[in-house]
């Protein structure tokens, strides 16, 4: 079906649902098998040389799978999708598919913690250097970029600070350099609340962990192809040049515009091996069926929870996009519906055990390292997601002993004030 007259809304319930395949279910099945079996030896060759598509084996592809991929992509108006079994595997893809021991690529100061060390130690360890730009200023990208890189790195909205960087800008950076422009895209709620392919990006990478499932439910990344990037510039023989794992063939010929999220599949998923099971497939299905009425619902929460803070006697601060004096207000109301996204920060007066006592006081929002969940959530990235980083880089972070983030989700947002006014009240 040809999505791209049909609103998000409606592909976030539509694409990726085929009748004929789904013998007329109203939604898609569940196919918890391993191996598929061949029509012939002659099909089965065909598909091993990629001559022909079609299943083979689940760790590179599953019907319930290819209805999820389908539909991110829809979502996306990209040229392919492939789901992987975490974000940060949709990271390690993306990355080792783009650059090889030697080549580097340039990312952004604001990462998440765990991409954040993926880059720093992990990558590292493999010989691929990230050179983290000095601030968001497009410049300082620029200046990093030298013959051996092989992608600019950001998140459209970054963990834990919200951190808009200027993505078009950005963008032409890339272009100018002759890069991949690649986007962590879990805040834009699959392409709902931002876009990056409207704004320049190549490939966009998703913890569907996050809105995408919306549950808390399952684990889920996906890479996402905008199919926009010229591969045939000289800089990627592994995806225009003789693969040495399919026999000599080349993935920019055979393939096209999805030359890479092939790649990421056929060479990414078969060698690496971290595909989704179809069940979570099946359940982030469910999930982006309702992604934009939980996604407008908990931005609407946030808006009044983070008033609410920002009025509060015990906070120092809040950093919330949506306010005029976040640095990224203008960036986020640019690149961002409705301005924001579900989640924002706030530094309480006191000290590392007060904020402790507030954490441990919540009666409704969680205390967990999760953001797009259905339930809130508070999180202490100094005790968790950031606890690996050393004080200098804490700082650079914007991580302080009693910075909180709040993920908003779908209770009624006058019964969390209430019980945030509590929790305040015991500290
Ligand atoms: C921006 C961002 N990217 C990637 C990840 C990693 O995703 P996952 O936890 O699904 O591996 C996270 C996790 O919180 C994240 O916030």
């Amino acid at each position: 079906m040809d999505y791209k007259k049909y609103r998000f809304e409606t592909r976030q319930i539509h694409a990726g649902l085929d009748p004929a395949i789904e013998n007329g279910a109203r939604g898609v099945g569940i196919y918890p098998t391993a191996a598929y079996r061949f029509k012939s030896c002659d099909y089965a060759a065909k598909l091993f040389e990629l001559s022909e598509g079609g299943n083979i084996y689940t760790r590179l592809q599953n019907p319930t799978t290819s209805a999820y991929e389908e539909r991110i992509a829809a979502l996306y108006g990209a040229v392919g999708a492939l789901a992987v079994a975490s974000g940060m595997s949709a990271i390690l893809l993306t990355v080792t598919a783009l650059a090889k021991q030697g080549e580097n690529i340039v990312a952004s100061p604001y990462l998440y913690g765990g991409t954040y060390n993926q880059f720093r130690i992990s990558l590292r360890n493999l010989g691929i250097e990230v050179r983290i730009a000095a601030s968001e200023d497009p410049a300082a990208f620029a200046a990093l970029c030298d013959e051996k890189t092989r992608a600019i790195y950001v998140e459209s909205m970054g963990n834990p600070t919200c951190a808009v960087l200027d993505l078009e800008a950005l963008a032409a950076v890339a272009r100018q350099k002759d890069v991949p422009f690649v986007v962590d895209n879990t805040f834009g709620a699959a392409g709902y609340l931002c876009n990056p392919f409207d704004w320049g990006a190549n490939i966009v990478v998703d913890s569907a962990t996050k809105w995408i499932n919306g549950h808390g439910t399952a684990m889920g990344g996906v890479i996402v192809d905008g199919g926009n990037y010229n591969w045939r510039n000289g800089k990627f023989p592994q995806i225009d040049g003789p693969s040495e794992g399919y026999h000599g063939l080349n993935f920019a010929e055979a393939f096209g515009a999805a030359a890479f999220v092939v790649k990421c599949r056929v060479d990414g998923l078969r060698d690496f091996g971290c595909c989704p099971s179809p069940f979570d497939s099946y359940l982030m299905m469910i999930g982006l069926e309702t992604l934009s009425l939980r996604v407008r619902q908990e931005v609407e929460t946030t808006w009044k929870l983070a008033e609410y803070c920002r009025n509060h006697p015990k906070v120092a601060r809040v950093s919330f996009v949506g306010f005029e004096d976040h640095p990224s207000y203008a960036h986020a109301k640019k690149y961002y519906r409705y301005g924001s996204s579900a989640v924002f920060t706030i530094e309480l007066k006191g000290t590392l055990e007060s904020t402790v006592q507030f954490v441990e006081a919540q009666k409704l929002a969680a205390h967990m390292t999760m953001i797009g969940d259905s339930i809130t959530v508070i999180t202490h990235p100094a005790s968790t997601t950031h606890k690996q980083l050393s004080e200098a880089d804490l700082k650079a972070a914007g991580v302080t002993p009693t910075l909180l983030r709040i993920s908003a989700g779908l209770e009624h947002p006058e019964d969390l004030i209430a019980d945030f006014e509590e929790a305040f009240q015991a500290i």
